[in-house]
């Protein structure tokens, strides 16, 4: 099976590119050109197997997905970042540790989002989005009302979206737009449950600058109905 994308792509605000990419890194990206998504075997590199299969959107230095995916050998890892620097950084943590259930689709997720089989995926880990807090960027924060319906259709029933985040305005923003979605609920008891870290996350790049910094970070765990 081959995919096309028929609709125009999403334009992306975000950085591609930072830093020359080393000597070091253009080695690790040819030996971990297995480890890149195409389009075009999207759905036999994929949905080979059965296996659980947790996508990580945004995934920086990749602290929380290559550790995620070295704790549970038996679930199936996609991150998903379009940073080429920090993509770089995270193959090479793959092929040092030799994982085998991680992919890399090292381009902006809302490309791919609609080639997922409906109800395919398990758990949606978004760590640290870009805030764009003024007013006038708000269409470019990731957390918009058609991605939250299209990671809808991709969930499976009761799959779990977490977002964790420090910044004021989109703490706001993500829990009022998942609020007014019908496809899910917010998993909350009391406050520990958006002050503490989800047992199963790693502490990433984003968590730490937060935290030197002062800043209180927030975990949202919307659960599809
Ligand atoms: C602030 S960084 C957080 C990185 C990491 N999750 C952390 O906590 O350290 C946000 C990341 O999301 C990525 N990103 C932004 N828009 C994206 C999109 N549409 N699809 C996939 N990744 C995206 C950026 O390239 C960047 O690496």
């Amino acid at each position: 099976m081959s995919f096309t994308l028929n609709e125009e792509s999403p334009r992306f605000y975000g950085r591609r590119k930072g830093r020359r990419i080393s000597e070091s890194g253009i080695l690790a990206l040819k030996k971990g050109s297995k480890l890149i998504i195409e389009f075009e075997n999207f759905f036999e590199t994929f949905f080979i197997d059965k296996k659980k299969i947790i996508l990580e959107i945004g995934f920086g230095d990749g602290e929380n997905l290559v550790n995620s995916a070295k704790k549970n050998p038996d679930t199936f890892f996609l991150g998903a970042d379009p940073f080429l620097n920090t993509t770089v950084k995270c193959i090479k943590q793959i092929l040092k540790s030799n994982l085998k259930n991680i992919k890399i689709w090292p381009d902006d997720v809302r490309k791919i989002i609609k080639l997922f089989p409906s109800s395919s995926i398990s758990e949606i880990k978004i760590l640290f989005p870009d805030p764009w807090p003024k007013v006038k960027h708000q269409k470019r924060r990731l957390i918009q009302d058609d991605f939250i319906n299209n990671i809808s259709i991709i969930l499976k029933k009761k799959g779990t979206v977490t977002i964790g985040t420090d910044h004021k305005i989109l703490k706001s923003w993500v829990l009022e737009k998942f609020q007014a979605s019908s496809n899910f609920e917010w998993q909350v008891e009391n406050s520990k449950d958006w002050k503490t870290r989800p047992k199963e996350l790693f502490v990433t790049k984003y968590e730490k600058k937060s935290l030197k910094e002062k800043r209180k970070p927030s975990w949202f765990i919307f659960k599809k109905k």
